[in-house]
């Protein structure tokens, strides 16, 4: 829990897939918000958190099942605006009086429409002006009988309490959820509410960047912290906050493991210590894993093998800062938010990632995390806020094992240089058609095969690479981007005819699932 807002929402999850939707639907609206899973929800906790209003969310399970998850009674006493969504409804329903009931016939699941009844609420200002309003509705159970105090100011046909409320004590329950993309409507839902819970709105980022200065501060006194920049979006945006609070207290490392792209390096170095003036160890590393990565073609032995180099060369160079008390890193809330897991187990591991993982509790390291509470486009916001420059904000995610992971097969120095080359020229090609920006990540892979061509007079026998583009929400899913054939043609040209060593250049079409975006 932070205490960086004073105005905060508290969104009680019950398990729903699209929970994370709400906290988006209510920071659009400058609404600070955290989400918490219902274990962890305890009348301590309620008290320490005191929310202004209190969102319960949607979940899998039935309230006719004793087992099943309950906020704590006394969520309903604090005083404060209470919002139910779909298994929120029920449990509101359930927990205050009222009967819910299994399917039996009246199950829904997909698009419904609400009308009102005659009396109009604040929460629906902007609502029915249309008469009916598409809503997104996913439920087995139905209330069959609503709470005392209720009312009844919406209705669906398989919904008879589509929308209640007990005005006196502020409470409201949807049977739909108003924070999916199919729910049109739902924003002015979620501004009605936090409207009329006496939200103003003033979560912005300027208000951010000051609040979460303060806060390191605080946190970091006079001590010294040290950073892994890895030249992505998020160590960037932490580092340049950071060293606003703190200043030279603050040294950054930037591993280079000789599997960076093309001028990657001399950018960030030339940035952050020339530009921004930050105390940064470039930490030339290139032989070191060139040579333990040498003959491997395993990709999770790869992975392994950076994961670890990485650590140890990190701690190496963090040593010479000496006595540093603190481990910043650029984690986002998506990471941080505990998932609800009904069914229990750990899932797959389907490529171990990269990070610097363990390394807090080996080197005795307490954690700076400034951006904890932010999603991915508020951290992009904050950079622009932090004066970062655009082309820096906007650059596609790229991973921590690097080039290592587009060299499938034996990695040689020939192969990255090639490889260097031919993304270059790609992502060139990229940024002059304008689609930079529409895409989530693009990148060529070097395959490890050579083909046959002929180039002029004569026979040539080099490699063959994969151009990747893809779009993504968050990179969990991804759908290929569809090129026009002009597009292809021409890259493909010019990859064969200004980077020696390539003479095939294919497009890799895969959604994930079933693919991966990178191909190791
Ligand atoms: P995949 O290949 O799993 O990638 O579909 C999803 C996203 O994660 C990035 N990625 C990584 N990022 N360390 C990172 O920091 C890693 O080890 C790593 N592996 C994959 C990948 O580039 C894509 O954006």
């Amino acid at each position: 829990m932070t205490d960086i807002a004073h105005d905060r929402l508290l969104i009680i999850d019950f398990g729903s897939q699209v929970t994370q939707l709400i906290a988006r639907r209510l920071r659009e609206l400058n609404v600070y918000c955290e989400i918490h899973p219902f274990q962890n929800v305890t009348d301590a906790f309620l008290a320490e958190f005191a929310p202004k209003a209190v969102i319960l969310s949607g979940g899998p399970a039935s309230v006719i099942d004793t087992e099943s998850p309950r906020p704590p009674q006394s969520v309903f006493t604090l005083g404060v605006p209470i919002l139910g969504i779909c298994y929120g409804q029920q449990v509101m329903m359930h927990e205050l009086g009222g009967e819910v009931l299994r399917g039996h016939g009246t199950a829904e699941f997909g698009r419904a429409y609400v009308t009102p009844t005659e009396e109009r609420i604040d929460l629906l200002t902007g609502w029915f002006l249309d008469t009916r309003e598409q809503v997104w509705m996913s439920h087995g159970d139905h209330v069959s009988h609503i709470a005392p105090g209720f009312k009844v100011y919406g209705t669906s046909p398989n919904a008879p309490f589509a929308i209640t409320a007990d005005l006196d004590r502020q409470f409201y329950a949807v049977q739909f959820h108003p924070e999916v993309h199919h729910t049109p409507n739902g924003a002015t839902l979620y501004e009605n509410f936090v409207k009329l819970a006496g939200f103003e709105g003033d979560w912005t980022m300027g208000a951010y960047r000051e609040q979460a200065i303060a806060a390191i501060r605080e946190q970091v006194g006079d001590a010294k912290v040290i950073c892994g920049l890895s030249g992505g979006v998020d160590s960037s945006v932490a580092a340049v906050l950071i060293h606003e609070a703190i200043g030279d207290q603050l040294t950054c490392v930037f591993v280079d493991h000789g599997l960076l792209r093309k001028g990657e390096a001399e950018e960030v170095v030339k940035m952050f210590r020339d530009h921004y003036h930050m105390p940064l160890i470039h930490a030339d590393e290139q032989e070191l894993f060139l040579g333990e990565l040498d003959g491997v073609s395993d990709p999770e032995t790869k992975r392994k093998i950076i994961g670890k180099l990485f650590i140890d060369v990190f701690q190496k160079h963090a040593a010479d800062v000496g006595g540093a008390k603190f481990l910043a890193q650029g984690t986002l809330y998506p990471d941080v938010i505990e998932s609800v897991s009904f069914s229990g187990g750990p899932s797959v591991t389907i490529k171990s990632h990269h990070n610097v993982g363990g390394l807090p509790e080996k080197m005795g390291l307490k954690l700076v995390e400034p951006l904890r509470e932010l999603f991915k486009d508020e951290v992009r916001a904050l950079g622009r806020e932090l004066g970062l420059p655009a082309s820096f904000i906007g650059r596609h995610p790229f991973p921590g094992p690097g080039l290592a992971i587009r060299c499938p097969g034996e990695i040689t120095r020939q192969k990255l240089d090639i490889l260097r080359e031919a993304d270059a020229v790609y992502i060139d090609q990229i940024r002059k058609h304008d689609l930079y920006d529409e895409i989530w990540q693009a990148f060529v892979a070097i395959l490890p095969v050579r083909t046959v061509g002929v180039m002029g007079d004569g026979r040539t026998y080099d490699f063959a690479c994969a151009l990747r583009a893809v779009t993504s929400v968050d990179g969990m899913t991804a759908d290929y981007y569809p090129f026009s054939h002009e597009f292809l043609g021409e890259t493909a040209t010019r990859i064969i005819n200004e980077v020696p060593g390539i003479n095939r250049v294919t497009y890799d079409i895969t959604s994930k699932p079933p693919g991966t975006i990178e191909w190791e």
